[in-house]
């Protein structure tokens, strides 16, 4: 089959499709033949060696972490889900024609294998978050990076759950983010007045999604370095800030997305899709930091 695989750290130009062996599931795992897998930024943080101190990587490495296909081959003691099934999930070098998933869900049909390939990374790492910032229903959470991946996941998810979001993006997006349930503001400078006059009560907590070097202002306006989480800036200890980088079981949030998706609660729009070949485009466009929703790698 053919996979996206890369032989040492550098731009997206290491990138290489190569005939590869099969990978075969493992006790609790499952082979998908993938239609799509979704692009993260971890992706081309991994390539290039920024992460290297944090997640050293074993060359050859394979590329892409969510994805959505066709079951063809079942790991021992798993069950509930059949050859043939569609399903999206959570996996390991997902840019391939076949890969492993080891968390997923059933894709309800309405949902494209598009959109379901980019559900992964960005459903468990907004569930996790919003329950470790420690956000309540009734309350109002500030989302700093609202219109990336993880960032429309938690404004939706924090929804249906009661919670209210103010969510920061450029201008241009406003009403998008609007759109998906969140009360948008500019970022940049005076951040703590517009927050100020959305939320007179105050915000109960804020998540640092972009990683954009605000954690102090982020502290000053929820009152409280603990009501703030950083799943993008390693200096946030220096600010008496919690990080979050360890996944959890993601099956029940794949599961959650996936019913409120068929409730009409929950969607995360692909900007743009890439074949398979041109997997070094999407990692530059990634790379920029602008995107809005999912990129997806379509495949098969
Ligand atoms: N720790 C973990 O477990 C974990 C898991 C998943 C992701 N992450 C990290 O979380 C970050 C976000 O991931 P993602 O998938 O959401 O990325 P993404 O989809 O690439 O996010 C792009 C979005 O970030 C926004 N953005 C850029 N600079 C911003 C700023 N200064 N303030 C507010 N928004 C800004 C952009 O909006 P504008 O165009 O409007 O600027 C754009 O819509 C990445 O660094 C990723 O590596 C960490």
């Amino acid at each position: 089959m053919k996979a996206v695989r890369f032989y040492s750290y550098g731009g997206p130009e290491v990138l290489k499709i190569e005939g590869v062996d099969l990978p075969q599931p493992g006790a609790g795992e499952v082979r998908i033949a993938v239609k799509a897998a979704g692009v993260n930024p971890i992706d081309w943080k991994l390539r290039s060696g920024y992460l290297h101190a944090m997640m050293p990587l074993a060359f050859p490495a394979g590329v892409g972490f969510d994805a959505a296909g066709v079951v063809d081959a079942i790991g021992e003691g798993v069950t509930g889900v059949s050859v043939g099934d569609a399903i999206f999930g959570k996996g390991h070098a997902t840019m391939a024609e076949y890969a492993i998933l080891d968390e997923w869900a059933h894709k309800p049909d309405g949902l494209s294998f598009e959109e379901a390939g980019g559900y992964g990374v960005a459903v468990e790492t907004a569930t996790r978050i919003i329950a470790q910032v420690g956000v309540k229903p009734g309350e109002t959470l500030l989302v700093s990076g609202a219109a990336g991946g993880v960032g429309l996941a938690v404004i939706q998810l924090a929804k249906a759950a009661g919670i209210r979001t103010i969510g920061t993006a450029s201008e241009q997006k406003h009403d998008y983010l609007r759109s998906m349930g969140a009360i948008p503001t500019a970022y940049g400078p005076g951040l703590a007045e517009r927050v100020a006059a959305l939320a007179p009560a105050g915000v109960h907590a804020a998540l640092d999604i972009a990683g954009s070097g605000i954690l102090p202002e982020l502290v000053a306006i929820t009152g409280d370095s603990s009501k703030v989480l950083s799943i993008s800036d390693i200096s946030a200890p220096e600010h008496g800030v919690k990080t979050s980088f360890e996944n959890i079981d993601a099956t029940p949030a794949l599961a959650r997305a996936a019913a409120l998706f068929t409730a009409g609660s929950f969607t995360l729009p692909v900007e743009r899709t890439f074949p398979l070949d041109q997997v070094a485009a999407a990692h530059e466009l990634s790379a920029q930091g602008r995107v809005t929703g999912r990129l997806v790698i379509t495949i098969g």
